[in-house]
């Protein structure tokens, strides 16, 4: 197998091999966007099923298209549809699914460790973790990761500032396993509030202050509040944290000249991001989706052992 693990569940453990095999093969793949038949018949013959627990606009349709783009069989199960309102498990649920013999389960969950907890209960198939409650979100961190590349062709002593809500954030704790595997100096900012004490075990630099943040970054990665996983007050109000948190072009005079800005959505406009700054020549967030794509064509590919012959 191209892969050291039958299983993509996150960064945190992952060799720095892998994580270069998925971002050559996406690098790969990128061109099949451009061709007038975006299709190629690779997995023709597999199927895939999504599995969603939780709301998804760009993950969910992202491994759908994904999929499709290199012929495999996918299959949108919906959890609002299904017996999970009748009581069914998470695990009975997959078992059942998986006796249908899917190859590939990706999995998104309000629980963090759900995908490992599917690992271990299904036999026969992979598992893709599509993001586990507050914890990972390994292929929003590759896709970040490529996209780094594509701008800057290295991410080595790159600063990026990763900044927001970090507390709920399974894009930034991905990111940051991520980006210091391969040697970037990553500072997490945002309210004392919204920033666990572990970040600073990672290897990144906390800072509550946005200018020290900023200051000569070349990423500036952005991320919302998560409102629905809060269940308390974590900042006085939207307005107070635009004018400390927010990203306006003013602040943005800070970073190096040559800066990209990101954002892994859901974005909201004048919460933490001025519509401005979303919309400018520095962002590149439509340029993550579209780069996600070829990711996760990579990743379905690679856990197929579709690369076997060629390695
Ligand atoms: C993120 C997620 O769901 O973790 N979005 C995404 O997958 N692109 C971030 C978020 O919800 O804010």
């Amino acid at each position: 197998m191209p892969l050291s693990s039958r299983h993509l569940l996150g960064i945190e453990g992952m060799p720095i091999g892998d994580i270069e095999l998925i971002l050559s093969t996406a690098r790969s793949f990128s061109e099949i966007a451009t061709r007038p038949i975006k299709k190629v018949p690779t997995l023709r013959g597999r199927s895939i099923i999504n599995l969603f627990y939780e709301a998804s606009t760009r993950t969910r349709s992202s491994f759908e298209i994904a999929a499709k783009r290199l012929s495999a069989d996918i299959l949108n199960f919906s959890v609002s549809t299904s017996s999970v309102g009748k009581g069914e498990t998470l695990v009975d649920t997959a078992r059942n699914l998986e006796s249908m013999s899917p190859e590939i389960i990706v999995l998104r969950h309000q629980a963090a460790g759900a995908p490992w907890l599917l690992a271990e209960t299904c036999r026969e198939c992979s598992i893709v973790n599509a993001g586990d409650g507050m914890h990972e979100h390994p292929t929003q961190a590759l896709l970040d990761a490529y996209t780094i590349l594509e701008r800057k062709g290295s991410i080595r002593d790159l600063k990026v500032a990763i900044v927001g809500d970090i507390s709920h954030s399974r894009v930034a704790r991905s990111n940051t396993y991520l980006l210091t595997k391969m040697g970037a100096r990553v500072w997490i900012c945002g309210p004392p509030t919204l920033i666990p004490l572990e970040f600073g075990q990672l290897g990144a630099a906390v800072t509550f202050h946005l200018e020290e943040a900023l200051a000569d970054a070349d990423v500036v990665m952005m991320l919302r509040t998560q409102r629905e996983r809060q269940n308390e007050v974590f900042f006085p109000s939207v307005r107070e944290y635009f004018r400390l948190f927010g990203l306006s072009r003013e602040r943005m005079r800070a970073t190096r000249e040559d800066a990209i800005i990101m954002h892994p959505g859901p974005i909201n406009r004048g919460v933490e991001i001025d519509p401005d700054v979303a919309d400018g020549d520095h962002s590149v967030i439509l340029n993550q989706v579209t780069n996600g794509l070829a990711v996760r064509m990579a990743v379905l590919y690679l856990l197929l052992g579709a690369g076997e012959e060629e390695s």
